[in-house]
């Protein structure tokens, strides 16, 4: 299957401009001629960047001019908040996708390098856990994928969910000041609400991990929550009292994965679960709901064990790792 089309990396130019040009009203023709593209183009996407809520003053036939600083995900504003590292060496962004993690898949199989980044402004059939659809609002949220090629065995899978958590649970502190409680393996949760979910999926052979896709959903700015959702779901904006960037937030993330991620392959499972237990109010006595698929009963949580599961003890006495499943909070 092809593979869609990723924003056009002269667009990048475009707003590359027109942050270096703020303070003027840039000519359409200028703009043209510098990215090589026609006026008409230009016209286009300048169109395609306000209805994502990009602030852009003016007209064809007098220029551009930025109202304020773009808060849209793509390398030219990602790229100079980033560092030398591999995460994010590569970013690859769509307005629209239907997954961010199903393309990272197909990219993964087609070879791309460790590191490489796939993020969208908006997604059609964003995937949840469970076979869930993940609400992927327009420009709201932040929708990336990120691949990862560890040289590590199948076994080391939930160590990478969790080292997710705490490098989302890490990134969302630092760029807004909001501190989430990490819910087993890896949710997001500010007052109890979720605003941020992983998606773990990935391709290997018995002893080898050959890729690993790790998805993130963060609810940044959404304004209100579906209804359906409401019960259960926020965003920062929802509990912070105001916007967000979702670039600062995102090159947060892409930055703490980075850190998380050596962390892992250089001190083992254990520096990561160290942090994930001090980072989440789940890691013990906390009485929950535990659903499996196959069955539901009632818990009470007792620490985390070397291979990443949940450490349970059930209302009848008997102790036991969780490795998949749901838990949620009995109040
Ligand atoms: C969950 O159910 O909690 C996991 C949600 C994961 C959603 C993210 S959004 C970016 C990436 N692409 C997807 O299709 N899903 C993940």
């Amino acid at each position: 299957m092809a593979m869609p089309a990723s924003t056009d990396r002269r667009l990048d130019k475009l707003i590359q401009l027109l942050i270096q040009n703020a303070t003027v009203v840039v000519p359409g023709p200028k703009i043209a001629s510098e990215i090589g593209v026609t006026r008409a183009t230009v016209w286009d996407w300048i169109e395609k960047l306000r209805e994502l809520g990009v602030e852009i003053k003016g007209l064809p036939a007098t220029g551009y001019q930025l109202a304020k600083l773009p808060d849209v995900l793509v390398p030219a504003l990602l790229g100079p908040e980033l560092g030398e590292g591999e995460i994010g060496h590569k970013i690859v962004h769509y307005f629209r996708l239907d997954s961010t993690n199903a393309v990272a898949l197909r990219m993964a199989s087609a070879g791309a390098r460790h590191g490489t980044v796939v993020v969208a402004e908006e997604q059609t059939a964003g995937r949840g856990r469970f076979g869930r659809t993940w609400y992927s609002e327009k420009s709201t949220g932040i929708y990336v994928s990120v691949i990862l090629r560890p040289p590590l065995a199948p076994s080391a899978a939930p160590a990478l969910t969790l080292m997710a958590g705490v490098a989302a649970q890490a990134a969302v502190e630092r760029a807004t000041g909001l501190v989430a409680d990490i819910r087993w393996p890896n949710d997001l949760l500010l007052n109890g609400k979720k605003m941020c979910g992983i998606l773990t999926e990935m391709s290997a052979e018995v002893d080898r991990l050959h890729a690993v896709v790790i998805g993130i959903g963060i609810n940044v700015n959404h304004r209100g929550i579906p209804d359906e959702l409401r019960p259960i779901a926020t965003s920062l904006r929802i509990e912070g009292g105001k916007n967000y960037s979702r670039v600062q937030i995102l090159a947060a993330l892409l930055r703490e994965i980075e850190q998380q991620y050596e962390l892992l392959l250089r001190e083992g499972n254990q520096a990561i679960l160290g942090r994930w237990t001090a980072a989440s109010s789940y890691a013990r006595g906390k009485r929950v709901r535990v659903l499996t698929g196959s069955s539901e009963f009632h818990a009470v949580t007792s620490g985390i064990d070397p291979s990443g599961a949940l450490r349970i003890r059930r209302d009848d006495g008997r102790e036991e790792s969780l490795v998949a499943g749901e838990i949620v909070e009995l109040k």
